[in-house]
């Protein structure tokens, strides 16, 4: 295997790219904030089996974090991340930087209704239109055959392809299974905000969806009775703020009428320092895969 090119320009990138159209090669696209876990490296590994040249990207972007979020403390290792890339198999990373990414007087934005109002659109106003925006640029500028999305962030994985469709984007979009640790808790940068003992409770997020999930696979079809038995769980949680727990259509995030033979659960919550969301389908899909400690320590090593 040759070594990880790493390109921190849109030039760097453009001509990258057409360097692999030019032999007629398929380009995988993984963007990420960096602070990278087994989460990203599973899409890593997923671009990898279905296109020759497999692109990371590695940008905290400013433009998607509110006033008073964490935009500053967001954890930063890039170092790290660039070991991490080279032994999980990307060809290339592309470590973006603020400068090269947005003109001075930036003024250009993705702005989507539906899907991407409620819930993390309501809490955080800005937020789609950051993500959407940088998508857009990031895409625009690489022009991959495929993007790759953990569906740990459901609701950016329904904005985003609803850009890529609205928008005529010529990307198909992968969405790939969230990776858990042992207890269940779904990998995340932000779990790094996490105490030891709140690192425990934070399970509790998955486990009121797998509850939900239960329920379900034992018949309970009302959307209320539903939403009852994720909330529980969750209200009962000492130091966990609930901002929602919401059975929705998978499609629209709209709530559901009526009987609920498909949808999503939901959930965001506060524990510590840390802004946490989960989600789960129902009916549940095929086990999110569960970090093996000895297998992804390995992985994780950025010494080695
Ligand atoms: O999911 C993320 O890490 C970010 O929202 C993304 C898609 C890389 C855009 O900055």
């Amino acid at each position: 295997m040759s070594a990880m090119r790493i390109v921190t320009t849109r030039q760097q990138v453009r001509a990258l790219r057409d360097e692999v159209a030019s032999r007629g090669g398929r380009i995988g696209f993984v963007p990420t904030m960096g602070a990278l876990h087994a989460g990203h490296l599973s899409l890593v590994e997923r671009a990898r089996r279905s296109c020759d040249t497999v692109v990371a990207s590695v940008f905290v972007n400013p433009l998607q974090f509110g006033p008073g979020e964490d935009f500053e403390r967001y954890p930063r290792d890039r170092e790290g991340d660039a070991a991490r890339l080279a032994a999980a198999g990307a060809d290339v990373s592309w470590f973006a930087e603020v400068e090269d990414m947005y003109a001075p007087d930036h003024c250009s934005y993705v702005v989507q209704e539906g899907p991407a109002l409620d819930l993390e659109g309501a809490a955080r106003p800005t937020h789609f239109r950051g993500v959407l925006t940088v998508v857009l640029k990031l895409l625009n500028v690489l022009r991959p055959a495929q993007l790759f999305l953990g569906r740990k962030d459901y609701q950016q994985t329904v904005v985003i392809r609803r850009m890529v469709r609205d928008l005529d984007l010529e990307t198909e979009v992968v969405v790939c299974p969230t990776v858990r640790e042992p207890g269940g808790l779904a990998m995340s940068s932000r779990n790094a905000y996490l105490r030891p003992d709140e690192r425990k409770r934070a399970c509790v997020l998955w486990q009121a969806i797998e509850a939900t999930q239960r329920a379900h696979a034992e018949g309970e079809r009302d959307p209320e009775r539903l939403e009852r038995i994720l909330r529980s769980p969750l209200e009962a949680c000492p130091g966990l703020t609930l901002e929602y727990a919401v059975v929705r259509d998978g499609e629209t995030l709209q709530p559901l009428r009526g009987p609920v033979e498909r949808g999503v659960c939901l959930v965001a919550a506060r524990l510590g320092a840390a802004r946490l969301i989960d989600n789960g389908l129902l009916p549940a899909a095929a086990p999110d895969p569960v970090l093996d400690p000895a297998q992804w320590a390995a992985r994780l090593q950025t010494d080695g």
